[in-house]
């Protein structure tokens, strides 16, 4: 890795090559593919690889729900009628899967694809926390190796690429390095993580199931049940919070695994924080999907949440999605071409795109943006009342937390039980619905507390390294901004991310 970098030097990198994406259809795949097509329109071809039945549906995929949404609107000003045209010549959408070997695709496809392709970014995932562990492995890892399998087949790769999570380190309370995780490697000392293991047990589980339960709905819903528990129960044997960050980080570590020689490709991880909207290019405030972090927002919006598991105190590790891509857009001219180890190259470069080393900002600023935005802008209910702007209560513990909703919720919803057993059932339902939803909030709880409470602090010596590549000296070079120095985070929360929840979210 050497040299300058600056806006001239990204663009040109990406003339006339020819690159595959996973995961387009998703929040920080679109920014990428955007930003692509908008600053290098001579690419050679983008291909977008789609869960899709066919050619067509894949199309129509991509044309609904990446170039047709509002985060396009930039380059659709730009090529005015000739949008849909210069779409169709650059863009290819192709219907895959990356849980199939082959990726789903049909082997002439897949030969020719190999030839011509220069860049792969895997973006795809899901990111689920509570997701079924079948599944969660299926995409996470198996879907990582077939994306490397078909890119050891790719005569003139330059680059690997592929999007993890910052949280795959687990719960460190310490400074979180970019470093690889290793083959075996758990959280839990003393533990060694195999991954054929796990997808044995998988199966094992599965098979299990078969015998033992009848078929139609209730063996679906068996097994749904079985995979979501397992995946929680085996992320946390191993010292994970949970099934996304859990496979993610199996993910990584199978990547590690299938590197090997000295010629081998270039292998970039990219490991962001939490992504949130864009925040100056093109579309600042632009978001899909709900953060975290967004639900005290919205609940604080709707007036619909009272109280909220935060300690405002705390540091929670945040970072825009078009600094995410602009981090990546400079790692992969960075290390293009760069061969394995022999090469004096590193044999794969982790990226960790976060704020919480050289820019934190606690949920203290969140929430006090939010109420300075609240209060300048009343919002109205349809009869014309105006939403009152209550303060919200934070629990500062898991445990508080848990006993307030005992409480609240549990000790009434015992005596609800009870008045129903001597009323031969009268209240059936009402209990039925309410110890369902309380349930359903201390799973919640369960699943995502551990995130509200993360203590560690990310390192991000090669994102400065990289930094300290870029030149900085035109509105051009602005465009590939990603330090987190440069974040107002009052400002963004209150000019740009909320706004942006209310507007793409909330709708
Ligand atoms: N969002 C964050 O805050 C955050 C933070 C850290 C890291 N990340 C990582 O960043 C990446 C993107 O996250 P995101 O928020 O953009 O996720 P997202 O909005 O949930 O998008 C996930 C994408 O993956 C695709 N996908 C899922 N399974 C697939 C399969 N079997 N074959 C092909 N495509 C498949 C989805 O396609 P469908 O439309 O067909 O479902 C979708 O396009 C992920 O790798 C995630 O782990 C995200």
């Amino acid at each position: 890795m050497t040299d300058n970098m600056d806006a001239a030097r990204i663009i040109g990198y990406f003339k006339g090559k020819t690159i595959l994406i996973t995961g387009s259809t998703g929040f920080l795949g679109k920014i990428l593919v955007e930003k692509i097509l908008r600053v290098q329109p001579d690419v050679s071809r983008i291909y977008l690889l789609v869960r899709a039945t066919d050619a067509p549906s894949a199309k129509q995929r991509v044309q609904q729900e990446v170039t047709d949404t509002e985060l396009f609107s930039l380059l659709r000003d730009k090529y005015g009628e000739g949008f849909d045209l210069f779409i169709q010549e650059k863009v290819v959408p192709l219907a895959g899967d990356i849980t199939n070997e082959g990726l789903g695709l049909e082997p002439p496809t897949f030969d020719d694809l190999a030839k011509e392709m220069d860049v792969i970014v895997n973006i795809a995932a899901t990111t689920n926390f509570y997701q079924r562990y079948d599944v969660s492995l299926n995409v996470n890892v198996m879907g990582v190796k077939h994306l490397y399998q078909f890119a050891k087949q790719c005569a003139n790769l330059k680059m690997f690429m592929h999007v993890s999570s910052a949280y795959v380190s687990g719960d460190s309370t310490e400074l979180i390095l970019e470093k690889p995780i290793k083959p075996g490697e758990a959280l839990r000392e003393g533990m060694r993580l195999d991954i054929d293991d796990e997808l044995r047990l998988v199966s094992d589980v599965k098979n299990e199931l078969t015998t033992t339960t009848t078929n139609g709905d209730d063996a679906r819903a068996a097994e749904r049940k079985a995979m979501k528990e397992l995946g929680l129960q085996r992320a946390r044997h191993f010292g994970w919070s949970n099934t996304y960050v859990f496979t993610k980080a199996m993910g990584e570590m199978l990547l590690g695994q299938l590197r090997g020689g000295d010629d081998d490709m270039p292998v970039v991880i990219v490991r962001p924080s939490i992504i949130t909207s864009v925040r100056s290019d093109p579309v600042p405030g632009w978001m899909q999907g709900t953060r975290t972090i967004d639900t005290l927002i919205i609940g604080y919006a709707k007036q619909n949440l009272s109280c909220f598991l935060a300690d405002l105190r705390m540091v929670m590790d945040v970072i825009p999605g078009d600094m995410v891509v602009n981090a990546m857009l400079a790692a992969v001219v960075a290390h293009s071409g760069e061969r394995g180890a022999g090469a004096g190259a590193q044999a794969m470069t982790i990226y960790q795109p976060t704020s919480s080393l050289r820019n934190p900002v606690t949920y203290a600023v969140l929430y006090r943006s939010g109420r300075r935005h609240f209060e300048e802008h009343p919002r109205v209910k349809d009869n014309g009342e105006v939403i009152p702007n209550n303060k919200m209560r934070f629990f500062t513990t898991i445990p508080r937390f848990r006993l307030y909703m005992i409480l609240s919720y549990k000790l009434p919803l015992e005596m609800l039980h009870m008045s129903n057993l001597l009323l031969c059932g009268l209240f059936s339902q009402l209990y039925k619905d309410s110890n369902r939803k309380y349930k359903h909030v201390m799973l919640l709880v369960d699943v995502y507390g551990p995130f509200a409470f993360f203590k560690g602090c990310f390192d991000d010596t090669n994102m400065e390294r990289l930094r300290s590549m870029m030149v900085m000296n035109t509105p051009e070079d602005e465009m590939f901004n990603f330090d987190p120095k440069t974040i107002d985070w009052d400002d963004y929360f209150y000019k740009i991310h909320i706004p942006g929840v209310l507007k793409y979210v909330c709708k």
